[in-house]
């Protein structure tokens, strides 16, 4: 049953916790280690947000700001957890976050077949700026095209009712 919801900051300590989640929301292959999870959230340049359903990590969003720009490094909710809003209360709370840090872009690249996280990011202002051709390698050998989507970061609010 879920508990109360509650946005926190994370910090290397919490990499254990967000690699599970991480592994939990991806296919196999497609996870980070532990490791790159602690470097990730070790950087100074990193905002880590999780969503913690009572004690319980759910959701987790990386985003490394290198001004004027930041790039989404994943955004990921547990599949148990999904459709509830999760994901858009931990982009707006990041948004927020992002303002004094002389932002002006938010960049991402998202597998092709990736319709939710594609939709999820449409519904938020991004629009597409190119295609890295069979970027994403697949288990069983096959590849898939990387697209890349950016959106400016002031001014956005997200279309309702989408
Ligand atoms: C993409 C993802 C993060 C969305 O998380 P979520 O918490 O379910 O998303 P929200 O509930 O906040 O959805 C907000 C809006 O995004 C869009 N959206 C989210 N999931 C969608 C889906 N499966 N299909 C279509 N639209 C979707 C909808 O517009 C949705 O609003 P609505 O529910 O009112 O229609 C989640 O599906 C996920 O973790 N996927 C696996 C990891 C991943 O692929 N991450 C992105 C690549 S880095």
């Amino acid at each position: 049953m879920a508990g109360r919801r509650s946005i926190v900051l994370l910090n290397e300590e919490n990499s254990a916790r967000a690699a599970m989640l991480h592994a939990a929301c991806f296919d196999v292959g497609s996870e980070w280690s532990a490791r790159s999870m602690r470097e990730t959230l070790k950087a100074q340049t990193t905002l880590a947000l999780g969503l913690e359903d009572g004690d319980r990590l759910t959701g987790l969003l990386l985003i490394q700001r290198v001004p004027p720009d930041a790039e989404i490094l994943t955004i990921c909710v547990h599949p148990g957890r999904r459709r509830s809003g999760a994901a858009q209360q931990l982009f707006d709370h990041a948004v927020t976050l992002l303002g004094p840090y002389g932002i002006d872009r938010l960049m991402l690249d998202v597998a092709g077949d990736n319709l939710a996280a594609i939709s999820f990011y449409e519904r938020n202002g991004f629009g597409r700026d190119g295609v890295r051709k069979n970027y994403y390698r697949r288990e069983g050998g096959g590849a898939v095209d990387a697209v890349l989507m950016s959106r400016p970061l002031a001014g956005h609010t997200h279309k309702s009712g989408a």
